[in-house]
């Protein structure tokens, strides 16, 4: 089997866009763009490349996806190419047969696009994009004036751009000091014969303000479910519980398989409940030894993952923690900064509530501690 690797550049400034932060960053209905670009391709292995202090923005935004840690990108898009390409070389599986190139600021890009673009590649090509025909007639400023450019035969160029790994690598190493905007311009001055695939309308490269508006809107198209979990655990010797992913300091332990986190679980629960898939108990058998004092962590996020494989967003989420102990008011936003990381949302999407049961039923009686949480999930149409 050809091995093949992604390279998602993300190192830009996204200067045009004119946002306080570089665009990759930027949230589009709850997930950085960033992280909704690598999730696109999550069947295959992804290098991402960022720019210079952009290492807690890019953390924050890829919590979760067990990446290989971001290799530092250059001044321009071909240099930080470059850059991922000489990392990708000297990783530690060596160098891969394939690479597909491609731009952070592509969210959008189809599972056939990249599909495509692989398959060519499988099938002999050296190299391969997709390509959109222009539609509209273009304009070119002159300086005796305007002129018309005839469209036919003018196309758009897209990415991921795909290439045997070894000819794009020494491209880039040849032709450093030309200055191009995609790689396939590069390997056409290299003579790398390329073969076209169909391009994607919805594939946008997101520049300007304006492009934001309209990626919000193409996804608030879908569907929106919302759905609850619950959980309870028994207290028992200790001196600390774990909630919402946070380790609290407390008179007893919580008995459980996993670390006993009925927050977590109730809100593990929850998702899978969005998209109808089962609960968690099916998902981590409490009689399977691997999961014997797992960090709940791992069941949230496997959860998530589920929700990102159908091309679905959490939006937002809200725990209740039931108890009279241990007092939660000063976790509370640890906790929520740590869901909102696990799940990779802005914080504001996250809510932890607390309340006691004024000393009735069990956990007012303090034999335990319980947990509700309801999701909302958006699913593409
Ligand atoms: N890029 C990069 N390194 C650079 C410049 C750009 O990795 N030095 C990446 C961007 O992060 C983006 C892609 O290349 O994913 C395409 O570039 P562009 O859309 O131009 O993004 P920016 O350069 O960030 O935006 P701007 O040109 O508006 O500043
Ligand atoms: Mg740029």
């Amino acid at each position: 089997m050809p091995r093949l690797a992604v390279l998602i550049v993300a190192a830009g400034k996204g200067e045009r866009s004119g946002l306080s932060r570089p665009k990759q960053y930027e949230y589009l209905a709850g997930t950085p763009m960033l992280r909704r670009t690598v999730e696109a391709f999550r069947s295959h292995p992804v290098q991402v490349v960022i720019g210079p202090g952009q290492e807690d923005l890019a953390a924050a935004a890829l919590a979760g996806l067990a990446l290989p840690a971001p290799v530092p990108g250059g001044a321009t898009r071909q240099e930080s190419v470059r850059l991922g390409l000489e990392a990708l070389a000297a990783g530690p599986d060596g160098p891969p047969d394939f690479v597909l190139i491609h731009d952070a600021a592509r969210p959008f890009v189809s599972a056939g696009t990249i599909a495509a673009v692989a398959q060519a590649l499988e099938k002999g090509a050296r190299g391969a994009l997709p390509m959109l025909a222009v539609a509209d007639t273009l304009r070119r400023r002159e300086s005796a004036g305007w002129s018309t450019v005839a469209r036919d035969n003018l196309f758009r160029a897209q990415t991921p751009q795909g290439f045997a790994f070894g000819d794009i690598l020494a491209a880039h190493r040849a032709h450093a000091g030309t200055a191009v905007t995609d790689d396939m311009a590069l390997a056409e001055l290299a003579g790398i014969a390329v073969e076209h695939v169909e391009g994607d309308e919805r594939n946008l490269k997101l520049t300007t303000k304006e492009d934001f508006v309209l990626a919000n809107a193409l996804l608030s198209t879908g569907e929106t479910r919302t759905a609850m979990g619950y959980d309870a655990h028994r207290f028992t010797e200790g001196d600390h519980v774990w909630l919402c992913g946070i380790q609290v300091p407390h008179d007893h332990g919580l008995l459980g398989h996993s670390d006993a986190d009925a927050g977590l679980h109730a809100l593990t629960d929850a998702l899978l409940g969005c998209i109808g898939a089962g609960d968690i108990g099916q998902h981590f058998p409490p009689t399977d030894e691997r999961w014997k004092g797992a960090s709940s962590d791992k069941f949230l996020a496997h959860a998530a993952s589920l929700i990102a494989e159908k091309g679905g967003q959490v939006i937002h989420c809200d725990v209740t923690l039931i108890c009279e102990r241990p007092k939660v008011g000063p976790y509370r936003q640890a906790m929520r900064a740590r869901i909102a990381e696990i799940l990779g949302l802005d914080i504001d999407r996250v809510s932890v509530k607390a309340t006691t049961t004024e000393g009735m039923g069990y956990t007012g009686r303090r034999e335990g501690l319980a947990a509700q949480a309801v999701a909302t999930v958006r699913l593409p149409a």
